[in-house]
């Protein structure tokens, strides 16, 4: 239960596929949340779901968080006692194409809300990373420690930059922060009430999948399978994105314990285990029989062979692992497709 006077977590992009699932955990950990979100890339009718799901009124503003003044009406208003910061756009491809966008975007909502938690005087964040700041590791489990590599993509860039900004701005003044490194995030609520809703044609793995069983798109195509792994397919840590919500809360409370006020530290947020794109594949078919056209083609640019996460840091320090299968996240995402129809 949550109290009227419960300082608020801010949560930016609190209305987008992870940040939905976020704030369901959140309340369901005594926190009380409140959603910045410009709904660019997510519908406004999630807040009634999550109203649905959790049985409580969710506070949101609609706003871009580039809007520096109004964002700053928000800190103003509510009393935040931490930020979960999701806002920011993903789309690897079209990084590539508009790199000022994702440029401008990330990394002036980054350092908008940092400016106004200094104002404001907010000590705790946990940033959105990814695992893309690993590329190709050179050892898998991947854990921590292992350098970063060149990024890939504009959007990956973001993702190493505001790392390396939060990195600085700990060091120098009262913030802490928790750096979630995200490996590939699928399923979705139990409920089917929410999940992921991607504009146009899905680039990611599964939302592919599910809009193909449910007759929205011809044939999946498999990029590549001439890859050095067992089946030739490429290896990826699918983890369920309630899993994934629930470390966000595991990190809010251990930022909460921290006694320096120049905390950082960075975490993988996986399942420790890798699984190819057949195996994805199969295992969907399995769980739902449902039928899956597919073909073989060729790779996709930027692709990297392997990469799964070692998870003993999060366990040990976050007191968090993953619960759910993969077979579990699967069914979650087609349970959610089929509610859209
Ligand atoms: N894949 C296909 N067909 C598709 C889509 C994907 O075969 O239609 C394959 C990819 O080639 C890859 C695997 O499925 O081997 C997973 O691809 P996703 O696009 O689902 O996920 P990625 O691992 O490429 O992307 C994830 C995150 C991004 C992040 C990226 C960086 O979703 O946010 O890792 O590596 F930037």
């Amino acid at each position: 239960m949550t109290l009227p006077n419960t300082p608020a977590i801010l949560v930016t992009g609190g209305a987008g596929f992870i940040g939905s699932h976020t704030v369901v955990s959140l309340i369901e950990a005594g926190f009380r949340p409140v959603i910045v979100d410009d709904f660019s890339n997510s519908s406004p009718n999630v807040i009634q779901r999550l109203e649905q799901i959790t049985g409580k009124a969710i506070a949101y503003y609609t706003l871009d968080c580039l809007d520096l003044q109004g964002l700053k009406t928000v800190f103003a208003q509510e009393t935040i006692s931490g930020v979960i910061h999701f806002a920011a756009h993903k789309a690897v491809g079209e990084s590539v194409q508009q790199p000022l966008k994702y440029y401008r975007n990330n990394l002036d909502s980054l350092l908008n809300v940092l400016s106004l938690m200094q104002e404001y005087q907010v000590q705790d964040l946990v940033f959105s990373s990814s695992a893309t700041v690993y590329g190709q590791p050179d050892n898998l489990p991947v854990d921590e420690q292992a350098p970063l590599k060149p990024a890939e993509s504009p959007y990956g860039f973001t993702k190493q930059v505001g790392e390396q900004i939060l990195r600085d701005a700990c060091k120098v003044s009262a913030l802490r922060s928790v750096l979630l490194r995200y490996f590939n995030p699928i399923g979705a609520h139990p409920s089917g009430l929410i999940g992921e809703l991607p504009l146009g044609p899905p680039n990611n793995l599964v939302p592919y999948i599910i809009q193909t069983a449910a007759g929205l798109r011809e044939r999946l195509t498999v990029f590549g399978n001439d890859y050095a792994t067992p089946d030739g397919t490429c290896i990826r840590d699918y983890i369920h994105v309630v899993d994934l919500a629930q470390a966000h809360v595991q990190a809010l409370k251990h930022l909460q314990k921290q006694t320096e006020a120049s905390y950082c530290e960075a975490f993988n947020i996986g399942t420790g285990k890798g699984n190819s794109v057949l195996e994805v594949i199969q295992t969907f078919i399995q769980e739902t029989n449902q039928g899956l056209p597919y073909t073989i083609g060729p790779r996709r640019a930027g692709d990297v062979t392997a990469v799964y996460a070692s998870v003993q840091k999060a366990e040990k320090q976050l007191d968090w692992h993953a619960e759910r299968s993969l077979a579990q996240a699967l069914v979650d995402a087609w349970r959610w497709q089929c509610s859209l129809k």
